[in-house]
């Protein structure tokens, strides 16, 4: 087993870590204050190849591989989880899904544009009563004949207010359950496609996070991904890869946090001494330096597994399992290592707090990765 990373793995996460500290730590505080998208940011992040990274050079996308995606990813989310959601689901959701299992004139219209980052994408699955339960689908898509009359409401979408493309799953036969639910592309300015109200959000308030609304919208039935009945199945598989994503996004706040405490122990000073010193401190640093190590290679054998081509739904599932766990424990010591300089929006780490929560919940929360990795142990 190699630990070392590659010199082109190496220059990536360079590459990423110079972005975050240059392009996106400047204004964080404010674009977390003002809930304000960064545009520019992410834009850039497009030329620099990060939102299509793994797509192959065909279709746009810079051909890297999943390492590299988990190496980028830690980089962005340690200064800025927002924009580093925005990365992940454009990469994980949006495009994987698109290069997978779209048709060639689909990743020929749609998916060369995001995975070049001239637009970013969204993934609309959870509706206001169909979050865990996914195959509760009430958003329907009525055949016609020529095209699908999408109908319904999505709640809670990522990019929601400032992607261009929209994979939307809906139900087209409530009979067949699961095998009845299909996968649309949906452009955004068609008929009857309304972007709702922004959420006031805890944490990554950088993002946007909108409810979608459809009202007789036309979608072409060349605009459906693969089988009729697939739509449930791409979810999930989708899903799986997606989980790596935000499995980095959590050790990259974790990390971020972490290295934001370990610099603060070593220069305050308390009771005569650098709060390092104390043992209190020191084994508080001990134990996150450990878990993010582990919670790294839970994301690196995720990654490498789905480069071999492996069922990644386990691994996956561990990933964020266990690292969004380490997300928040980190975030929480390192506000209380700053004490009360941790708890104002200057020390960057309260910030971190808040945004490390949405990682249990969404892409599938914690209940829901424990319910995909006991299946898959029991099997
Ligand atoms: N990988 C591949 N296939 C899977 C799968 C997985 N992890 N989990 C289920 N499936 C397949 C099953 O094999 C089955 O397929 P077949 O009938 O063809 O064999 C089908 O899906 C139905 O499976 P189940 O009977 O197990 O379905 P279920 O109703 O019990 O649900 C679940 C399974 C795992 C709970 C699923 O509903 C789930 O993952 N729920 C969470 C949904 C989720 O993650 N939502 C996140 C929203 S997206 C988001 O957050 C994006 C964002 O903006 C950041």
């Amino acid at each position: 087993m190699d630990f070392n990373l590659s010199e082109e793995q190496l220059m990536i996460q360079q590459a990423a870590r110079d972005f975050a500290q240059n392009e996106l730590l400047p204004e964080v505080i404010e674009r977390d204050r003002d809930q304000k998208f960064p545009t520019e940011q992410v834009k850039k992040m497009g030329e620099m190849g990060l939102l299509g990274m793994m797509v192959d050079p065909k279709y746009g996308g810079a051909g890297m591989d999943s390492v590299s995606y988990v190496l980028a990813m830690e980089e962005i989310a340690k200064i800025d989880a927002s924009a580093a959601v925005v990365m992940s689901v454009n990469n994980s959701l949006v495009c994987a899904g698109l290069e997978k299992f779209a048709s060639e004139e689909q990743k020929v219209k749609y998916l060369t544009p995001l995975a070049s980052g001239k637009v970013i994408g969204a993934f609309a699955l959870s509706e206001p009563e169909a979050g865990s339960d996914a195959t509760s689908q009430k958003t329907t898509a009525e055949d016609k004949g020529d095209y699908y009359l999408l109908n319904g409401i999505k709640n809670w979408i990522t990019n929601g207010g400032t992607a261009s493309y929209y994979i939307v799953i809906a139900q087209t036969d409530p009979e067949k359950k699961h095998k009845g639910i299909n996968a649309f592309i949906v452009e955004r300015g068609w008929e009857g496609f309304e972007v709702g109200v922004k959420e006031d959000k805890l944490g990554i308030r950088g993002s946007d996070t909108h409810s979608l609304i459809f009202n007789n919208v036309k979608v072409p039935k060349e605009n459906r991904i693969g089988e009729d009945g697939f739509g449930f199945n791409f979810a999930m598989a989708v899903l799986n890869g997606g989980r790596i994503g935000i499995a980095s996004q959590a050790l990259g706040i974790a990390s971020g946090a972490y290295e934001l405490a370990l610099k603060y122990a070593k220069t305050r000073k308390a009771f005569k001494t650098e709060i390092i010193n104390h043992q209190a401190i020191a084994f508080k640093l001990a134990d996150m330096a450990t878990q993010i190590t582990a919670a790294r290679m839970l994301c690196f054998k995720a990654a490498a597994e789905k480069d071999a081509g492996k069922d990644i739904s386990e691994s996956g599932a561990m990933a964020k399992l266990y690292a969004s766990q380490v997300a928040m424990d980190t975030t929480i010591e390192a506000v209380q290592i700053h004490g009360g300089y941790g708890y104002v929006k200057e020390y960057h780490v309260e910030r971190l707090m808040r945004d490390a929560k949405i990682t249990q919940i969404y892409e599938g929360t914690s209940e829901i990765q424990k319910i995909v990795i006991s299946r898959s142990i029991a099997k």
